[in-house]
């Protein structure tokens, strides 16, 4: 039977990789996305082309909502026929959250709930949500496991996923609709965001541009390539009925610290960086690690692509769009 599916976040960079995903299984699609003007709008609209293809070259098919999930309306008619949810949209980036609080609750927190609400009433199968290894704070063990009690986050961008697991649970609890909640760690790969710091340190040092490094380089992040992350998204979906409400990290267990990143990029892009130095940001943890014993035993998710073979891949991309 064919699968019907909403994406949120449909024009973002995960959302896109993974609407092309479904695709690719036949399924027929519906991405939604308001454009927020987190990053320049154009990104998203050469995203919205690449899904254009992949859907003429597949057996499924495509069709894109431009609107709000904090919209009942809007959302009502998005998951009208939909089997599952992947909500993927939100307000993305821990700087930024610290200006805006209120935007970030509105649309993480509040744009959650209107979502949850209207797939009660489609009577969705599946949900599927992003949530971020934000929510483990500067927690001192590590890896992180998924059953740590994450109450400590330190920025608004954290504290608005980790309360959207807890909605998500009370959801679950309510309803019995099955729901994921996917820790995504620091994740890369072509068409990343770019404020992320390998698409941002990739374009400055092949232009010759100075890099900012905030801390002394020894802070550390376990970044994960975007196939990986895409593998990890399809197979919780593919088995959350039987888990009703779970957890899962989706990391790459294998932290590295920015000086070795700016390195690998360095040596990849052919160019010496320029650096400066500046203070650890507030808000930004010192250190990410995914413990991924849950996720590897119950998805059989298992991330394969390493940091130097991801960043090339990446900078592939990045000289085919300049
Ligand atoms: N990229 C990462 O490293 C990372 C890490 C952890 C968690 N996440 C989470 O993964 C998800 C996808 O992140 P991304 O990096 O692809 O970000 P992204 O900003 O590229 O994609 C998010 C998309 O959501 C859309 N959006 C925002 N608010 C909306 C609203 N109210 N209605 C409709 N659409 C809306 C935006 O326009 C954007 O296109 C987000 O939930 C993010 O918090 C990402």
């Amino acid at each position: 039977m064919t699968q019907r599916v909403l994406v949120t976040g449909a024009a973002g960079f995960i959302g896109s990789h993974v609407c092309e995903a479904f695709l690719r299984r036949g399924a027929e699609v519906v991405g939604l996305d308001n454009f927020d003007p987190f990053y320049d709008r154009r990104f998203k609209e050469t995203n919205l082309e690449s899904i254009e293809t992949t859907s003429s070259n597949s057996t499924g098919s495509f069709q894109f909502i431009h609107g709000d999930f904090c919209d009942a309306q809007t959302v009502q008619r998005a998951c009208q026929h939909a089997d599952s949810i992947i909500h993927l949209g939100a307000k993305a980036g821990v700087r930024p959250s610290i200006e805006d609080p209120v935007g970030y609750v509105q649309a993480n927190l509040v744009g959650t709930a209107c979502l949850l609400q209207q797939a009660q009433a489609a009577g969705v199968k599946r949900i599927v949500v992003a949530s971020s290894s934000s929510v483990y704070g500067n927690t001192p063990a590590t890896p992180f496991s998924e059953d740590a009690r994450a109450t400590e986050p330190i920025s608004p961008y954290a504290a608005t996923k980790r309360s959207t697991e807890l909605l998500g649970h009370a959801h679950w609890h309510l309803t019995r609709q099955p729901i994921a909640m996917l820790r995504f760690f620091t994740v890369y790969g072509p068409r990343q965001r770019p404020d992320l710091a390998i698409r941002l340190f990739m374009e400055r040092i092949a232009n010759g541009q100075p890099i900012r490094l905030f801390g002394d380089g020894s802070s550390s992040r376990d970044y994960t390539f975007i196939d990986d992350i895409v593998a990890g998204v399809m197979g919780a979906h593919d088995c959350i009925d039987q888990f009703g409400f779970r957890i899962w990290n989706l990391g790459s267990d294998q932290p590295i610290a920015l000086h070795d990143l700016v390195e690998t990029i360095a040596s990849t892009v052919g160019k010496k960086p320029v650096i400066e130095r500046a203070p650890l940001q507030p808000g930004d943890v010192e250190r990410t690690w995914a413990d991924l014993t849950r996720s590897k035993s119950e998805l059989s998710y298992n991330p394969s692509t390493s940091l130097g073979d991801g960043v090339a891949a990446q900078w592939v991309w990045h000289q085919s769009v300049q």
